[in-house]
């Protein structure tokens, strides 16, 4: 049995007739940018989110850099971010020519919401915490520690559309939710998209403009802008997503229940799950010592797994000015050096997932 870590088109395949005909339709309509599918998205998706604002963009990491700059964060400020995230977190600081200043990882592979306080200096301007793999981090803290220090609360959304903390909707507990919509998220296009989410008039108005090559009117740019609009296709789709987002999520939190009961293997450790948090497994993690073997292994049974990430952002070739070592961040390292991603999505066959379990068990 050859298991895949993810077959986008078997969770295409789920509502396939829908994605056609509103595709199609967006594409019969003969109207591309900045029209009706992106406007109807931005009220849906901040309607599900109960937040005032949508600004739908090209990408998770556009949403990052824009949601930074909106909030006037540039070159001189530093933005705290986790050390374990993916590298376009901290792309949206460096782009803006601000610094990132690392905290380590919890328990919970997120960002260790008692170690921030500490690095906060009359420099730091942001908290970019990073829901990481559908996770929920522990909010409550971070924004008390936002608003003890007067700092905006930036949240990277990227792999946790509809998760909650206590009962709270992820994007909306700061000054600005950012969210991807790469295909393989929670909720994907079909294609690159993003979109960043505001209960701030202003910001919304900034970003509107700021996504449009800093105008609202034709060839009156206001602000120094860029262009990064969602076109109608992705958002045409994105709104069949949104419908089925909640049942894409129960499906995933069902699998990573079968893995939580079927995985009996001491080799094999699954990370604790933050009970205040609602995880919609974007990914299931397990953490292995000798990794390498362990996936060889995986794949000697026909069964392919990614790493998320091998490399922390702060070990990154391009920032290796910053002269960080491994050690400096010992979560951060034990996840990037243990972490395997097991197969989780929509679509996934159960009989497939119990196979997963059976061969991780016999490891
Ligand atoms: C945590 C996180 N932030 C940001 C991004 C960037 O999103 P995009 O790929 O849409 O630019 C990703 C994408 O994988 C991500 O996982």
């Amino acid at each position: 049995m050859a298991i895949e870590t993810v077959v986008l088109k078997r969770t295409f395949n789920a509502h396939k007739d829908e994605y056609e005909e509103a595709a199609l339709r967006a594409l019969n309509s003969g109207w591309y940018i900045l029209g009706n599918e992106m406007q109807e998205f931005e009220e849906q998706f901040a309607s599900y989110l109960g937040v005032k604002h949508c600004v739908a963009v090209n990408s998770g990491t556009d949403a990052l850099i824009l949601a930074l700059r909106a909030l006037d964060i540039h070159e001189g400020d530093e933005v705290i971010v986790p050390a374990n995230t993916y590298i376009a977190s901290v792309i949206g600081v460096t782009e803006n020519g601000a610094t990132p200043v690392f905290v380590d990882a919890d328990k919970f592979m997120e960002i260790d919401a008692d170690g921030i306080e500490e690095k906060i200096t009359n420099r730091t301007k942001a908290i970019l915490p990073v829901h990481l793999f559908g996770q929920t981090s522990r909010m409550d803290r971070i924004k008390a520690l936002a608003d003890k220090y007067h700092l905006k609360l930036i949240e990277d959304c990227a792999q946790c559309h509809g998760s909650k903390y206590k009962g709270q909707y992820a994007g909306t507990f700061g000054d600005i939710g950012c969210f991807s919509f790469y295909p393989t998220k929670p909720l994907g296009a079909l294609g690159d998209a993003g979109a960043i989410v505001t209960n701030d008039n202003e910001v919304a108005e900034r970003l509107r403009l700021l996504r449009n090559y800093g105008s609202k009117i034709k060839y009156h740019n206001e602000i120094n802008g860029i262009n990064s609009r969602m076109d109608e296709v992705q958002a045409s789709v994105l709104k069949i997503g949104l419908k089925y987002l909640d049942e894409g999520n129960e499906i995933r939190k069902k699998q990573a229940r079968m893995y939580m009961e079927g995985i009996k293997n001491p080799k094999v450790i699954i990370p604790p799950v933050n009970e205040n948090a609602d995880h919609v497994y974007h990914l299931f993690p397990v953490l292995v010592k000798e990794r390498d073997k362990f996936q060889k292994y995986l794949l000697e049974n026909e069964i392919k797994t990614q790493v998320h990430y091998p490399i922390p952002p702060y070990m990154a070739e391009c920032y290796k000015d910053w002269r960080y070592v491994w050690s400096d961040f010992p979560n951060a390292e034990r996840y990037a050096k243990q972490e395997v991603s097991l197969p989780i999505y929509v679509g996934l066959p159960d009989a497939e997932l119990q196979y997963v379990i059976d061969v991780v068990n016999r490891y």
